[in-house]
């Protein structure tokens, strides 16, 4: 294993990014499946969620550190974003290269075609090994880290309850965590009690088995994640263009979406996650903390990588997003 060890450690978030990517962008107007087509341009970003989530709380000066498996042959591009945004680079490495998600962006037809790779084929011993590895780059850091972020899908053959038990180590090691998951991963894990999970409507739909149609339904579901999960406190469900609803034991909070032009929606949930963490960081209450969520996500999808604007216009940003009070006295749905 190769690791740039930062000394001292001062991490305040790590982010757990099991299985990146990097994001290979190809722009080729009016693609035709099936023939030889001449791309406008192309361009490589180091990518996958937990790597996007750390990219973003750096740019907001949040002090980073990200931990998870990278490919050897290809490390370059993830080493660099490190190095530029001073994350402490606490990753794993494996023989081979990390998986490249393509995206076909057809500027003609306004359509985008994804094609993503599953990820490392790695044994049961191998898994079990960097499990334990995890573990241990969580012990070295826990004297600073208050969040944990895990996000993002598993590799091929890790356990469906590998956040579970990332999610108890955390705990016992007084830090807290927020989940951004799916499936099996994701249902696993709220056996564990995260602190913060913010799945999108469809994510949170397919969890409770049942369809999120009108804005009473979402809040709904998100109260019976609360009480589902005892010590958990925030829901945050994203619903893209239609904001996000921010569900505690006390308050609900939607924030409408800031009116943007989205360059490339890749990474808007990710760039949330990011802001509902740094505003725990920063101790927010649960409206100010809704609004810089979603002012991390609007600055997000006005560039293409996972970048943030300076932290100020960041913050100018949150506070214009408005805010609707579920059950007060000015709310209608
Ligand atoms: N078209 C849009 N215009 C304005 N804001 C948007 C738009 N799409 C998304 N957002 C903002 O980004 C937030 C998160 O988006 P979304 O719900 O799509 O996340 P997601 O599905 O988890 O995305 P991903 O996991 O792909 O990053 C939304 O709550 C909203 O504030
Ligand atoms: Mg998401």
């Amino acid at each position: 294993m190769k690791t740039i060890q930062h000394t001292p450690a001062d991490a305040a978030v790590l982010c757990v990014a099991l299985n990146p990517a990097i994001d290979l962008t190809i722009e080729v107007s009016d693609l035709r499946i099936g023939e030889v087509n001449r791309a406008q341009r192309a361009q490589q970003d180091a990518g996958g969620k937990g790597i996007n989530v750390a990219s973003c709380l750096a740019d907001y000066a949040a002090k980073v550190a990200v931990t998870g498996q990278l490919g050897r042959d290809n490390a370059a591009l993830f080493e660099s974003l490190f190095n530029d945004k001073g994350i402490d680079n606490r990753c794993l490495y494996l023989d081979g290269h990390t998986r490249v998600n393509t995206k076909i962006v057809d500027p003609a037809k306004g359509e985008t075609t994804d094609i993503n790779l599953p990820g490392p084929s790695q044994t049961k011993a191998q898994i079990n090994a960097h499990l334990e590895r995890l573990a241990d780059v969580m012990n070295t850091l826990a004297s600073t880290v208050r969040w944990v972020v895990l996000s993002g899908s598993l590799p091929p053959g890790w356990p469906a309850d590998t956040y579970a038990t990332l999610t108890r180590h955390a705990h016992a090691l007084g830090s807290q965590v927020m989940l951004d998951t799916s499936g099996q991963p994701f249902g696993e894990a709220l056996k564990a009690g995260p602190d913060v999970v913010k799945p999108n409507r469809d994510e949170l739909a397919e969890h409770l088995g049942r369809p999120l149609g009108s804005m009473e339904e979402t809040i709904e579901a998100g109260r019976q994640l609360l009480t589902e999960c005892p010590g958990m406190g925030l829901v945050a469900i994203s619903m893209g263009h239609d904001g996000a609803v921010f569900v505690s034991p006390s308050q609900v909070v939607v924030a409408h979406p800031l009116d943007v032009e989205p360059i490339s929606s890749v990474g808007a949930g990710d760039a949330m996650v990011a802001g509902i963490v740094a505003a725990q960081l920063d101790g927010l209450p649960l409206d100010r903390g809704a609004q810089l969520a979603t002012a991390f996500a609007a600055a997000k999808l006005t560039r293409l990588g996972p970048h943030l604007p300076a932290p100020e216009i960041v913050r100018a940003l949150a506070a214009t997003v408005r805010l609707d009070r579920p059950g007060g006295p000015d709310y209608t749905p």
